[in-house]
């Protein structure tokens, strides 16, 4: 187990996939000085090369079952498509790899369980990289709801979504990738919603699915026991800004915009009829944004956990079991539209990739 060795210096990193997402993250996990970013593992021997010369790398992989068995790297952060990440961690947990795996960690809850047993047979940490609940400001978020700043939480609503273009990355448009606006943006949502609220008792759901299981927009409803509910709201065809709010019977806290990585929290409270009295806490960006998360990361590994407290395994895989509903019951509605003619066949992007096998 690389636990106790890893613990005398630093942690070694590599970056499987050289996309969008390693070259936003590349920066902030070097604003850690317990990590060194020591390779990149691309499907392309040039892209590979190119990565490593780019960010002066010294190791460059074109097989990823080199880096896995490679023992001069510790943990693998993992930046390809989501339908790719299961495969790909599992092979990395089995060779005894830690796992920080981009969001969504996989497309089901089971294959998030398995990667949980897995850690924890082989000794090493898998965590979603789920840096929104890293973020100052959602861990100050956290805290107040927790002192009681607001009261008790009744509603939360939160939007995220952009316009994607049909000829933008595949991952959005690909049944085979896991495309759609739920996987990919949906995730903060409920995410942020179990961070809040906990595990709900009812699920509703509106919106537009491709036949090929692509979702192109929805609004999900989340009833809690106790009364309270959330209403989150994702797309990939319209905008919908990234800012969301929480409120209770005391007092809201608006998380200032980008929902998944606040700059600031506008906390109201109060009783009426007086007036809410406000207060604008700020919380200045670290580099992108990553870095909170890849130091948590950092901590646990050093630690010798296989889970992040944090964020472990079971919040995952509760999210990931809402995704699978959400994702049901939008099959049933689009096909109960499309056999009176409502079908989304004719929204954005329905004719940009091929047939797959999604519900
Ligand atoms: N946390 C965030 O802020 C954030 C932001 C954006 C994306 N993400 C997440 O990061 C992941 C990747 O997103 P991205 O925007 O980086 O995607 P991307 O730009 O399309 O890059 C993904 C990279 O994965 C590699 N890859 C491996 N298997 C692949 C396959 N079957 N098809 C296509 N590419 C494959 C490719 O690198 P090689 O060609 O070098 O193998 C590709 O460049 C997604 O799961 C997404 O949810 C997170």
């Amino acid at each position: 187990m690389s636990v106790s060795s890893s613990a005398v210096r630093p942690i070694r990193w590599a970056i499987v996939g050289s996309g969008g997402i390693a070259r936003r993250t590349v920066g902030d996990l070097r604003l850690c000085p317990e990590a060194r970013l020591v390779a990149i593992c691309s499907r392309s021997r040039e892209r590979a090369d190119a990565f490593a010369a780019e960010h002066g790398l010294p190791l460059a992989f074109d097989d990823y079952t080199a880096l896995c068995a490679s023992p001069e790297v510790d943990a693998v952060y993992i930046g390809t498509p989501h339908a790719t990440h299961f495969a790909l961690a599992r092979q990395a947990l089995v060779a005894g790899k830690h796992v920080l795996c981009e969001k969504p960690l996989t497309m089901t809850a089971d294959e998030a369980r398995t990667l949980g047993r897995l850690a924890a047979e082989h000794g090493v940490l898998v965590m979603e990289a789920m840096w929104m609940k890293f973020s100052p400001a959602m861990q100050r978020a956290v805290e107040l709801v927790r002192e009681g700043v607001i009261g008790q939480p009744r509603f939360l609503q939160a939007g995220l979504g952009y316009p994607v273009p049909a000829n933008g990355p595949a991952r959005f448009w690909d049944p085979a990738l896991g495309g759609g606006a739920l996987y990919d943006m949906g995730v903060y949502l409920l995410t942020l919603a179990q961070m809040f609220l906990g595990e709900p008792e009812e699920v509703r759901v509106t919106g537009q699915m491709r036949p090929d299981g692509v979702d192109l927009a929805e609004a999900i409803t989340l009833r809690y026991a106790g009364g309270a509910m959330a209403q989150l709201a994702t797309s990939i065809i319209g905008w919908m800004p990234p800012r969301g709010w929480l409120g209770g019977d005391g007092g809201a806290i608006d998380f200032q915009e980008p929902l998944f990585s606040p700059g600031g929290l506008k906390v109201s409270t109060g009783r009426p009829p007086a007036p809410p009295q406000v207060q604008q806490l700020d919380f200045p960006r670290e580099g992108a944004g990553y870095a909170p998360m890849f130091r948590a990361a950092h901590q646990a590994i050093r630690a010798g956990q296989t889970e992040h407290p944090q964020h472990p395994v079971a919040a995952t895989a509760a999210v990931l079991d809402l995704m699978q509903r959400v994702q049901a019951l939008m099959a049933v509605e689009r096909d109960a539209g499309a056999s009176a003619g409502l079908g989304a066949g004719s929204a954005p992007g329905a004719e940009a990739s091929p047939p797959g096998a999604r519900p």
